[in-house]
């Protein structure tokens, strides 16, 4: 059995998994630094780096005993080498690189979107390619065409903030702390969501988004009533964030007559997200893929099947590579 070591720390998660053949999970071990960097509002690249040296020896110790594995019994280690935080990412690359060598064992190098992409492969064994993806997290909002691992075509992308952003963004002005998704997601259950109609930037044309007009609509509507419900608030710009998500993907699946749409990424872990693509793809008979939350956000299982896919299709990576903050999506 092919196990590949999956390593990932491009940004306040330290995380190492190894899973087999790119779709059985042996082990997946997240540990988050929301407590370190909550009281600064948002995560502090410095402080992040640092606890990545601190956690990463233990977190790779306990996937690798949860696997029942040593560490030379891998066939590779694979880390995430951008995009994310320079020096985090660093701190994961060179400690996969010391790995491999000391084990003997190949390096893969793995672009963090690619690896999002995998994360439905892991629970989803009946997953047919070809599909449309919804890729949404703190730094990308893109609508991708699957055709078959490695061949990513892309169908549209944000053209100002990511929707995972707008999120983080709404709940520091709402004072409702970080990471903001996860904060507006429970808050806007107590919510009226039809109580202010948000803007649904680009909405009805194309395949591409825009969240910094609904973002500032929120600010200028709430200075504008400071007796508003903050949770009415919150849900009604998830309500605008979710229809728009909602309208383009299953667009996008029109356009390319794909058969399944599936989520991943960060803001995939969203409740209403999740059960309004459902009702997309069940009204429209398609196939909704939707990764469980804690395969949505960041973790190393995904990181190990792109890995593994990575090593059938291209072999191992040099150790010469680097780490790359602005390392895009490799489109076919
Ligand atoms: O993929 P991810 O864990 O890290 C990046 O690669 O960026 O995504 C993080 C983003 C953050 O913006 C966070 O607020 C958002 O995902 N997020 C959510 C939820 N959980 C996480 N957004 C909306 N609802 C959630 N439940
Ligand atoms: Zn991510």
């Amino acid at each position: 059995m092919s196990s590949v070591l999956g390593i990932e720390t491009s940004c306040d998660e330290t995380a190492a998994a190894v899973v087999d053949e790119g779709r059985g999970v042996r082990s997946s071990v997240v540990s988050s630094q929301i407590d370190l960097h909550a009281r600064f509002g948002g995560v502090v690249p410095e402080i992040a780096s640092r606890a990545h040296v601190d956690l990463l020896t233990p977190v790779v110790a306990e996937a690798l005993v949860e696997a029942g594995l040593e560490g030379p019994d891998v066939a590779a280690v694979a880390a995430t080498i951008g995009p994310g935080l320079i020096g985090s990412l660093l701190v994961g690359v060179s400690h996969a690189k010391a790995l491999a060598l000391v084990w003997g064992v190949p390096f893969v190098g793995v672009n963090h979107l690619e690896a999002h992409l995998y994360a439905s492969f892991l629970e989803e064994p009946s997953l047919e390619l070809p599909v449309v993806v919804l890729l949404v997290s703190g730094g990308h909002t893109l609508l991708i065409h699957m055709e078959a691992p490695g061949h990513y075509r892309l169908l549209g992308q944000t053209i100002d903030d990511a929707a995972g952003e707008a999120f983080d963004k709404v709940a520091r002005f709402l004072g409702l702390g970080y990471p903001g998704g996860p904060a507006i997601d429970r808050l806007a259950v107590e919510g009226d969501a039809s109580a202010i109609a948000f803007p649904r930037g680009m909405r009805d044309e194309g395949l591409d988004f825009s969240f910094s007009g609904v973002k500032t609509s929120v600010i200028t509507y709430v200075r504008k009533h400071p007796q508003v419900e903050t949770a009415d608030v919150a849900a009604s710009f998830q309500e605008a964030v979710v229809d728009v998500l909602v309208t383009k993907a299953a667009r996008a699946a029109d356009q390319v007559g794909a058969k399944g749409i599936c989520l991943a990424g960060g803001v995939a872990a969203n409740s209403l997200l999740r059960e309004r693509l459902l009702d997309s793809c069940i009204a429209a008979g398609r196939q909704a893929y939707l990764p469980s939350r804690a395969m949505c956000t960041d973790n190393a299982a995904m990181v190990a099947a792109a890995g593994w896919w990575r090593l059938q299709s291209d072999g191992p990576t040099s150790l010469a590579v680097g780490a790359y903050p602005n390392l895009r999506l490799p489109l076919s």
